[in-house]
């Protein structure tokens, strides 16, 4: 019963206009749909509307009530035959809101009614046409009672508001802009309203107004500044301006994901909303800055161009990634925003593409769309428009993107028609690309090099190769973007001259590569030079180089392409860690370190002046992405060659460590430049803890007068075994008892230490006030934080496989989704030895065998276990 997305086929029938109706009552809910539906398939098409987990209190069909015999009510659709070409169909159905532990639909957060519909919630409202290529204009009216709901939202723009007399009142919102139900949202509660104004370039006033908590009106400040900077840069970047009088963001304690871009009035996870100096870390502003952009930006791409179907979400998605990371990198340092980007596609995509849950940025198939809110259509779907850009250059990308708004603009979009409109406007064909979108797997580069001293010519020969994937056993070549440099002994870069030019064409230059292994000829490159590729990670790929340890040193410190530097680093480190893990594993020494840590010491002082990208140099790979390295993985050996390399760091380093710590302290400010001060000195702090111990760990945890500093703090005493780190968890909690998102700091700190006992910890915590399983957040800082822990979760006696499995079991019941995203920690299972990998196909066999197992969590073991 999977769905595929070769049998796409249009819908029998459009519905124009939607009027809805909600009696709102937390136990029990009434809401009447009136449909205007007209027929545009086949005339003797029947009705079949998606509804799931209501109940059906009447019919009525162009004013007359439908008898039992009319019509078919099954548990997840509504089917009505024999319909006229035109007609208004009346659906009166009630819902339990309160009951609602899913989270999809209509649900109740602290007292507040909210919705969740994409992809598929709004069928848990009233039976629709609930797919995202019927697009409807809708009218929605919203009776409560006053007192505990005094706020009543919607799409667009508030139409009408009236007292009902009975203690209760009334609200229509009329949203002018066709949509597909997925974007329809409803709030109602008792919020505080934080108020401002944009005006657009265009002259339109937009009043924008975000909604939290009482109380929490002063943490709502940086969401709104960041709303504002959003606005403004999408006219600068794109040209696209905001298209309503009014702009709601609401913040919600209880949400399955992020955020949702409802039609001007978008819901969020509070953690993306809320910042203040003493709750918020920087990641948390940066967090809160990206979503805001995210959401806003689909306004364009997403709400006014939607998709045709559900396997093309990274229409929406990817394309908008791309377009908060690049908001991002303008504000604040495009090099250091790449390198997080990159790292996290690292540790979160690459195992997905290479494990047995892989699928292209456009699936062919699902059983369950919300397990395709993955890595791979955000991030990946990212990296692949990313490429559009890099192939196009700038100005041609901005062209491509005026043609597809041109093109479709209120219209339910495909990933092809995206990149026909990238062709189109650049006389390009770009039908190789389009590969992308279907090919699952992380493409491998790999590079001979050849230099004639006697012409002076340089040849560079790239070939590639992508692994199978479950279901795609035979790759095809890809197209796309060598972005290549060459650098001279002496740290200069090389103008770039291809044979058969007149002329060198700058120094850093974009190669396309098509087929499986293409040569290229520079000339006028009088010695051997160095390589520098895939500059600013151009492409989602893997470069196997056996670069010199000379060559990655000299890129370290010279390399003109920051990420470049950042990247030499990183392999460097990688390789030294490769072979410690497999000491580690044999029992024996580590490999010496000295080469590496000079070459850091010379890299550092050569970007003296930007302590933020000084961080990421000085972060070593993680250790998600080390597994990703090795042919078997060992956890321990992961965890202790890593723990190594650090000391290692910390002694060559030292005096550079102290440095980076000395000065007059500086107030604390959110932007990016103060951040990377922060980044830094607690990267230092880190690393001189190995040396020093917990006391100046502890002195800044006390004196800090910001989140990052004290719980930068904190993190590091959380892993050392010491009364110090006691005392400061204690001390952390009683600080902050009471606020959600900050406890929830101290739960995932507590489920991802290394140290022995963070199992027993986790089962005690789950008993604590400051956990509940009703509230997705706790359980991804404290369940999700553990699953995330691999040196515990992969215990080798088992212990943190049977946990997981109890906990996926206990929460699929209440909220599949929340339970399905917990069960992919188990899908690299073959990447382990022969026992772990027995252990944790029990687990998922275990989970199989339950029944009533949610499509969620039968979809996701099922794969898994078929690798
Ligand atoms: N469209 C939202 C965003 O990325 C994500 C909503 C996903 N929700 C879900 N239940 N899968 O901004
Ligand atoms: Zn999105």
């Amino acid at each position: 019963q999977p769905i595929r997305r070769a049998d796409y086929l249009p819908p029998d029938f459009g519905i124009d206009r939607v009027e809805l109706e909600f009696d709102l009552e937390p136990a029990r809910t009434l809401v009447r749909a009136r449909l205007a539906i007209r027929r545009i398939g086949a005339s003797d098409a029947a009705l079949v509307l998606d509804g799931e987990d209501m109940e059906l209190l009447g019919l009525a069909l162009d004013g007359n009530a439908l008898a039992a015999d009319r019509y078919r009510l099954e548990p997840t659709r509504l089917t009505i035959p024999g319909v006229p070409d035109a007609f208004e169909l009346v659906i009166d159905g009630a819902i339990a809101p309160a009951a609602n532990t899913a989270l999809e639909g209509l649900y109740i957060s602290s007292s507040v009614f909210c919705t969740q519909c994409e992809p598929e919630g709004f069928r848990r409202i009233t039976w629709f046409l609930d797919r995202p290529d019927v697009l409807s204009v809708f009218r929605t009216t919203i009776r409560a009672e006053r007192a505990r709901f005094p706020i009543l939202l919607s799409n667009g723009n508030l139409a009408a508001a009236r007292d009902l007399g009975d203690g209760r009142h009334e609200a229509v919102w009329d949203d002018p802009f066709p949509k597909p139900s997925y974007l329809f949202a409803l709030v109602a509660g008792d919020l505080a309203v934080v108020e401002d104004r944009f005006t657009t370039r265009s002259g339109r006033d937009v009043a924008l107004k975000i909604l939290v908590e009482h109380g929490k009106e002063g943490r709502a400040g940086y969401a709104m500044d960041s709303l504002k900077r959003s606005m403004r840069w999408d006219e600068e970047t794109y040209g696209l301006e905001y298209d309503l009088d009014v702009f709601h963001i609401v913040a919600v304690s209880d949400f399955n994901m992020g955020a949702m871009e409802n039609k001007s009035l978008n819901v969020f996870n509070d953690r993306f909303i809320l910042a203040d100096p003493a709750t918020a870390t920087d990641l948390d502003y940066a967090n809160v800055e990206g979503v805001v952009a995210h959401e806003y930006f689909h306004n364009w791409t997403g709400n006014r161009i939607t998709c045709r179907d559900w396997f093309q979400l990274s229409l929406k998605e990817g394309l908008t990634v791309y377009r908060d990371q690049e908001f991002t990198a303008d504000e604040r340092s495009r090099a250091v925003k790449r390198i997080q980007d990159v790292r996290v596609l690292r540790a979160r995509q690459f195992p997905e593409d290479g494990g047995p849950l892989a699928h292209p940025i456009r699936p062919d198939s699902y059983l369950e769309i919300n397990n395709f809110y993955t890595a791979t259509v955000y991030e990946k779907g990212a990296e692949v428009i990313r490429m559009l850009e890099a192939l196009l250059d700038r100005d041609g990308f901005r062209r491509g993107m005026d043609l597809y708004v041109a093109r479709h603009d209120g219209e339910a979009a495909t990933c092809d028609q995206f990149v026909a409109a990238m062709a189109d406007a650049n006389g390009r064909d770009l039908s190789h690309f389009l590969r992308w979108y279907g090919q699952a797997g992380t493409p491998r580069l790999t590079l001979e090099q050849s230099h004639d001293a006697a012409t002076g010519t340089y040849a560079l020969t790239v070939s590639q190769r992508t692994p199978p994937t479950p279901g795609q056993p035979d790759k095809l070549p890809l197209h796309l973007p060598v972005h290549m440099g060459l650098i001279g002994r002496d740290g200069a870069e090389i103008p770039l001259r291809l044979e058969g030019e007149n002329a060198p064409q700058g120094t850093s230059r974009v190669l396309e590569l098509t087929e499986a292994s293409q040569t290229w000829r520079f000339v006028g490159v009088e010695a051997p030079p160095v390589l520098s590729i895939n500059r600013g990670f151009a492409a989602p790929v893997v470069v196997e180089s056996s670069e010199s340890e000379d060559d990655l040193a000299l890129r370290m410190r010279a390399d003109a392409d920051p990420f470049s530097r950042w990247e030499a680093a990183q392999s460097f480190a990688t390789r030294l860690l490769l072979a410690g893990i497999a000491a580690a594993a044999e029992g024996r020494p580590p490999p010496p370190t000295d080469a590496f840590v000079a070459a850091l010491a010379a890299a550092f002082d050569a970007v003296e002046g930007d302590p933020a990208f000084a961080a990421e140099l000085l972060a070593l790979p993680g250790e998600l992405y080390l597994a990703e390295q090795v042919a078997v993985i060992d956890v321990e050996a992961i965890h202790a060659a890593r723990k190594a390399l650090r000391a290692a760091v910390a002694q060559g380093l030292v005096d550079r460590l102290r440095h980076v710590r000395t000065g007059p302290p500086r107030p604390f400010a959110p932007d990016a430049a103060s951040a990377g001060h922060r980044a830094l000195a607690n990267m230092a702090l880190g690393y001189l803890s190995t040396i020093d111990g917990p006391a100046a760990a502890m002195a800044q945890y006390r004196a800090a007068d910001n989140m990052t500093d004290r719980f930068s703090a904190l993190a590091i005493l959380s892993e050392l075994d010491v009364p110090e780190r006691t005392a400061a968890l204690a001390d952390f909690h009683d600080r902050h008892a009471g606020d959600a998102l900050v406890l929830n700091k101290w739960l995932g700190l507590q489920a991802g230490s290394s140290l022995p006992d963070t199992l027993a910890t986790v089962r005690a915590l789950l008993d604590h006030p400051a956990f509940s399983y009703g509230n997705p957040n706790k359980i991804y800082a404290l369940v999700g934080g553990f699953a995330g822990n691999a040196l515990r979760f992969h215990a080798a006696d088992g212990s943190g496989y049977a946990f997981m499995v109890d906990q996926i079991l206990r929460l699929d019941p209440q909220n599949p989704q929340v339970a399905s995203r917990l069960l992919k920690a188990f899908g690299r299972w073959r990447r382990f030895d022969a026992d772990r990998q027995a252990l944790m196909r029990d687990a998922m066999e275990r989970i199989a065998a339950t029944p009533g197992l949610s499509p969620d969590c039968r979809e996701i073991v099922g794969l898994s276990l078929a690798s």
